[in-house]
């Protein structure tokens, strides 16, 4: 990459788009960032806590208050020229219930970024989701998601996400019948992401942010009977690694698992975060409650990453073992809590 480049990243305001924009300011500091967020579920105060977590400096970039479906992409791109967009801008509740505000948004708002970026040859990384999987096969042997189990989603969400690789596949098939070659556009599926940054995602933050305030708050840590569900949990800046990896040159355009490769029981992360705390099983003894059948309908009790095409295919692997980044990044909240 040039010395100077720049990048648009939609989503900046949210968990992981926040310290995408820290981790890039932090490598690239003489870098111009235009950061894209219409605060729905984020807030600004992630991107300023985010560059002094990583880079001990300001926010120096611009910021566009926009929905990403209002845009006008093809003039954005043709002015900025930048080396790479980064679209993580979504609406995040996997809970929401209005399918056509979450297509519509989801969806809408991501082809004509896709479109354009494909016009003007600019490489394009979009965060799709584990939600893609639903529950497959592999999740009642308790094995890994290759690529290719997805395409059942549990939720509209999921749905949503899969509509965007749905999209992403069809330009990447119509390049291949005019022989030209693919673009730059690489979709990845992010399993369960924990770290820094997800303090205002309420209800959707990570089980380790939640059982971690749970103790703090004097409670006890609560799970799902028997604790015993497992998922795919992975550090947010292997998350932002991955991201990175997946707009250099080098890459494999394509659609891609990004999580850890191993799954980690809620039970197993109850330990971490009590490991991370100094609490004891005893005092702090996690207290398990049934699930409510609406729940029920569309969980995951299961998720793994299958990463063996992520590292062909992005040269990149994952460095933050789970249970001791939890158990690190619960003590990080402690710390934080009592300042
Ligand atoms: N956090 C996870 O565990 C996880 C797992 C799988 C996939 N993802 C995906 O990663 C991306 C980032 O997730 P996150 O955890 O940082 O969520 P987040 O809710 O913290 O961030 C999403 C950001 O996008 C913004 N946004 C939503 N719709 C927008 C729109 N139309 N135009 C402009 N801005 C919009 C929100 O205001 C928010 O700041 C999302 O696409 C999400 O679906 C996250």
């Amino acid at each position: 990459m040039p010395d100077a480049p720049c990048f648009v990243v939609t989503g900046a305001a949210g968990f992981i788009g926040s310290n995408l924009v820290g981790e890039l300011l932090r490598r690239f500091p003489e870098s111009r960032i235009i950061a894209i967020d219409d605060f729905r579920s984020g807030s600004f105060a992630n991107l300023v806590e985010a560059c002094d977590r990583l880079t001990h400096a300001s926010y120096n970039g611009d910021f566009l208050a926009a929905d990403t479906g209002t845009l006008d992409w093809p003039t954005l791109l043709e002015d900025l020229k930048p080396d790479a967009v980064f679209h993580l801008a979504a609406i995040t509740d996997t809970t929401v219930a209005d399918e056509r505000a979450m297509i519509e948004s989801n969806v809408e708002g991501f082809r004509p970024i896709l479109v354009a970026c494909v016009e003007t040859e600019t490489p394009l990384v979009y965060a799709s989701s584990a939600g893609t999987y639903g529950s497959p096969r592999e999740g009642d042997d308790r094995e890994p998601f290759p690529e290719t189990a997805a395409g059942q989603p549990n939720n509209v969400y999921g749905f949503s996400k899969w509509l965007m690789e749905n999209a992403h596949r069809s330009v990447a098939e119509d390049c291949l019948e005019a022989g030209v070659s693919e673009p730059h556009v690489v979709g990845l599926r992010y399993f369960n992401v924990f770290g820094p940054g997800e303090s205002r995602k309420g209800p959707m933050a990570s089980l380790a942010f939640k059982l971690t305030q749970q103790i703090l708050d004097g409670g006890r840590p609560r799970l799902f009977t028997d604790g015993e569900q497992a998922r795919d949990q992975v550090f947010v800046m292997d998350v932002v690694e991955c991201t990175l990896a997946a707009a250099s040159p080098e890459a494999t355009p394509g659609v891609y698992n990004c999580g850890y490769g191993t799954p980690t029981s809620f039970n197993d992360i109850a330990d971490a975060v009590r490991a991370g705390l100094g609490a004891t099983a005893k005092d702090s003894a996690t207290e398990y409650f049934e699930m409510p059948p609406e729940i029920r309908a569309f969980y995951q009790d299961f998720t793994c990453a299958d990463l063996s095409e992520a590292t062909n295919a992005l040269g990149w692997s994952p460095r933050f073992e789970p249970k001791k980044a939890i158990a690190d990044y619960s003590a990080y909240l402690a710390t934080a809590r009592s300042r």
